[in-house]
């Protein structure tokens, strides 16, 4: 088998693999076709970086887009892979590994390749293997609406090509790798895409379906913030406000980067540890590295 391009037709084969594949964890995303395509025609870009290897049918994906980003005045060129899942039948066999070699040999002319993994998985042993390095490690923040309880704010919804187009993302942290989502991820309804301005500051977030299955298979719906804007002191007021929208939607959590839920008192990590990792493939990317380990928090990426 030959690692070959994504291509956009072939998402709802893609998530059923990913689903499969993910089966084996106790609570994980539920991939749907429309989730995908939000990646798709955003960070992924289709057909991009994106790899399969095809056997009667999908037997493994490494998904990953090239995104730009500075950090500490450099800009990079980073490649950001994942999710990389390969069918339960066909596991131990290398698959995972030449996929990753191939999007590694596609992305020669970047700086950096990064993923995020959590140690329960055991796949971050494969990635070490393949040369990436942990970076960070921390708790994303999963609150529970139903009892939160949080004060109303007012807000006034935005449009995405306003909230995209608005104030610059980055709030001035140095110790942040800042990737660069100048355009808006496509507008799937299906997902809910919420975007809130509240005073000086605004929030975007998307409900993603989370499959539990700790005692059964249910469906969660779960909010995640992906995107704030505006000045730190904005916020507060802003997580109120996407916190109460989710509520509305019927959402039972609300989920969120520590760059996002840091700040908030009400937002705490308790999240399963995740891990960010990744691999120079430049000079300027062995630079970047080097000062990132000195750093606790080194990517908001969403
Ligand atoms: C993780 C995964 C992509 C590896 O694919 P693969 O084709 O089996 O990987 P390879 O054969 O190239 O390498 C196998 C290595 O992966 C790691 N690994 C960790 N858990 C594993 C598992 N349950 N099954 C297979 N490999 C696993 C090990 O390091 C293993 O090496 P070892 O056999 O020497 O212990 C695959 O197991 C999978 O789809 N898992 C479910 C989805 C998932 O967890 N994805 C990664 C999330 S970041």
């Amino acid at each position: 088998m030959i690692p070959k391009p994504v291509g956009r037709r072939e998402l709802a084969d893609v998530a059923e693999l990913l689903n499969a594949a993910f089966a084996k964890h106790r609570e994980s995303m539920h991939f749907s076709a429309d989730m995908l395509s939000v990646f798709a025609g955003w960070t992924w870009r289709l057909p991009g970086h994106s790899l399969a290897l095809r056997d009667r049918g999908l037997q493994a994906v490494a998904m990953a887009g090239q995104r730009p980003a500075t950090f500490h005045g450099m800009s990079l060129s980073v490649v950001h892979v994942g999710p990389v899942g390969v069918r339960p039948d066909r596991q131990r066999r290398g698959l995972a590994s030449t996929l990753l070699r191939a999007v590694e040999d596609r992305a020669k002319r970047c700086d950096l390749l990064t993923l995020t993994t959590e140690p329960a998985y055991g796949a971050h042993r494969l990635y070490e293997r393949l040369g990436y390095q942990v970076v960070e490690r921390y708790r994303p923040s999963v609150v529970a609406l139903g009892a939160a309880g949080w004060p109303p704010v007012e807000a006034a919804r935005l449009s995405a090509g306003a909230f995209w187009k608005g104030a610059s993302a980055h709030d001035g942290r140095p110790s942040a790798i800042v990737e660069n989502t100048a355009s808006a991820p496509p507008h799937v309804p299906a997902l809910g895409p919420r975007y809130l301005r509240v005073a000086d500051g605004a929030v975007a977030t998307i409900d993603w379906p989370v499959v539990s299955r700790t005692g059964g298979t249910r469906h969660l719906k779960s909010t995640q913030v992906i995107a704030i804007r505006g000045p730190r002191r904005a916020r507060s007021a802003v997580v109120h406000a996407a916190a109460r929208a989710a509520r509305a939607a019927g959402s039972e959590v609300l989920y969120s980067l520590p760059s996002v839920a840091v700040e908030h008192p009400r937002l705490r990590p308790t999240g399963p540890v995740v891990l960010r990792m990744a691999k120079a493939l430049t000079p300027k990317g062995e630079r970047a590295l080097a000062v990132a380990a000195a750093w606790d928090e080194v990517c908001p990426a969403p």
